[in-house]
């Protein structure tokens, strides 16, 4: 297992590319098993563990799928397998998301439950019950989900809450249902926009994507097209984080700055300078950084895929901050780590009280889920002397190319084996 050694206490400056989301190449390739006919080309791909780990699983249901570079050809034809196995499901809950094609697409589908995770207990009832209302009869047994229906058909959904791959699932089933859906309470992510986009580039009709009712008009039959993948909005939270607890100065290219209003909200209040620049924006801090409350929420609320970030941020801040996790229920794995590190933060249900301290010291930590170890390396950066950080395979999963990136902007980075 890889270790990532971490000397901190510099200054990071220069640029940075961000790359293809990965929560959007994710639902991508998974729409891809919709088409009947021609190549879905996904282009802007994350080179990262999870997009693996999809292209395998389309691979093992027999999908021909060919990577070069940052593009992915997926020529779906006719699967051999309807089943996405346990031993993948068990890597990468995503896996989820082929449920609402292969059933939309084959009236079948056998996905191994996803069960629970280090963040939370992740149910999936949202999915199910939406398939279930567009007619769609699921079993659970034997730790897997199998869902069957001569033909899906359009009905009104209520999500209960806008569930990100729920919605994804449901969009993507409802394309070839027979007749109109409806999701109500849909997640507004621009995750969805992007697959929406991709799905009527296929040929499917949707209308108010990014709001939070998505109608759409089924019809029989898909067709493959190619899509460039939104930036990682993300990833783009992360650097910026980087830059603003380095005391750093980066230029962040090739990204959105509109898709992080309420992450750019909040560092500037915290005393970052952001501005827009090229294909993105500059931030920048000197002196330390002033303590804000933080509260996590649906898009376009503070993502939640941002809070462990910001709170490693917050804990070299001036000041106390409150920072409030409202989207999943176990997502503070990453205090007890910073806290190794000379963190002053408790934890008191779904809140965090972060009492600034002038400096961290390099500890060795471990990495717990993606977001998690992602603060560590934030933490890290700004921290005296080195940070070891073990189990790094959960940064590999959401980030591409980190050290290269970091060490470009001037970072004391590097991978070894352990
Ligand atoms: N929920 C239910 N029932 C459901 C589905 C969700 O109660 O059927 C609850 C969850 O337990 C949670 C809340 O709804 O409390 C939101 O969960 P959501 O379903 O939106 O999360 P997700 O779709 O499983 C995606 C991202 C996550 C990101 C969340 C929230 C992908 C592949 N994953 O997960 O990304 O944190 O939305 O924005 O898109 C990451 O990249 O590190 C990551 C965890």
């Amino acid at each position: 297992m890889d270790k990532l050694l971490i000397d901190g206490g510099v200054a990071l400056k220069g640029s940075v590319l961000i790359d293809g989301a990965k929560n959007a190449a994710l639902p991508a390739l998974a729409a891809s098993l919709l088409a009947e006919d021609r190549e879905v080309l996904l282009q802007n791909v994350p080179s990262v563990v999870d997009i693996r780990t999809m292209c395998r699983l389309l691979g093992v249901m027999g999908a021909t799928v060919e990577a070069e570079g940052t593009s992915i050809r997926i020529l779906p034809g006719d699967l051999t397998s309807l089943e996405a196995p346990y031993d993948l499901v068990r890597t990468m809950r995503a896996s989820i998301l082929t449920l609402g094609p292969m059933l939309a697409r084959y009236g079948y589908a056998k996905v191994s439950s996803p069960g629970g995770c280090a963040i939370g207990e992740r149910p999936i009832d949202l999915h199910l019950a939406g398939l279930k209302a567009m007619g769609a009869r699921i079993d659970l047994h034997e730790g897997y989900i199998e869902g069957r229906a001569d033909r899906l058909v359009g009905a009104e959904i209520y999500l209960d809450t806008p569930s990100v791959t729920g919605t994804e699932n449901l969009l993507m089933a409802a394309t070839l249902a027979e007749g109109n859906t409806i999701i109500e309470n849909a997640a507004m992510e621009p995750e969805i926009s992007d697959l929406a986009a991709l799905l009527k580039a296929m040929g499917a009709s949707i209308e108010g994507e990014g709001t939070e009712r998505i109608e759409i008009k089924g019809t029989t039959r898909l067709v493959g097209a190619t899509h460039r993948i939104i930036p990682d909005r993300i990833e783009t939270a992360t650097y910026a984080a980087v830059a603003a607890i380095s005391q750093g100065d980066i230029l962040i290219e090739g990204t959105d700055k509109e898709m992080l209003s309420s992450v750019i909200r909040k560092m500037t209040a915290a005393g970052t300078s952001i501005t827009p620049e090229g294909s993105g924006f500059r931030v920048s801090s000197t002196g330390r950084l002033r303590g804000v409350d933080v509260t996590t929420a649906p898009y376009p609320g503070f993502p939640t895929d941002v809070q462990a970030q910001f709170m490693a941020m917050m804990a070299l801040a001036q000041g106390t901050s409150v920072i409030r996790e409202m989207v999943f229920e176990n997502r503070f794995m990453h205090v007890a780590e910073l806290r190794r590190m000379g963190a002053d933060i408790r934890t008191e249900g779904a809140s965090a009280v972060v009492r600034g301290v002038p400096s961290l010291e390099g500890a060795p930590v471990m990495a717990t889920d993606l977001r998690a170890s992602a603060s560590l390396v934030v933490a890290g950066l700004a921290a005296r002397g080195r940070t070891t950080i073990s189990r790094i395979y959960h940064l590999d999963r959401g980030y591409s190319r980190l050290e290269e990136k970091l060490s470009r902007l001037g970072a004391r980075v590097r991978r070894v084996k352990s």
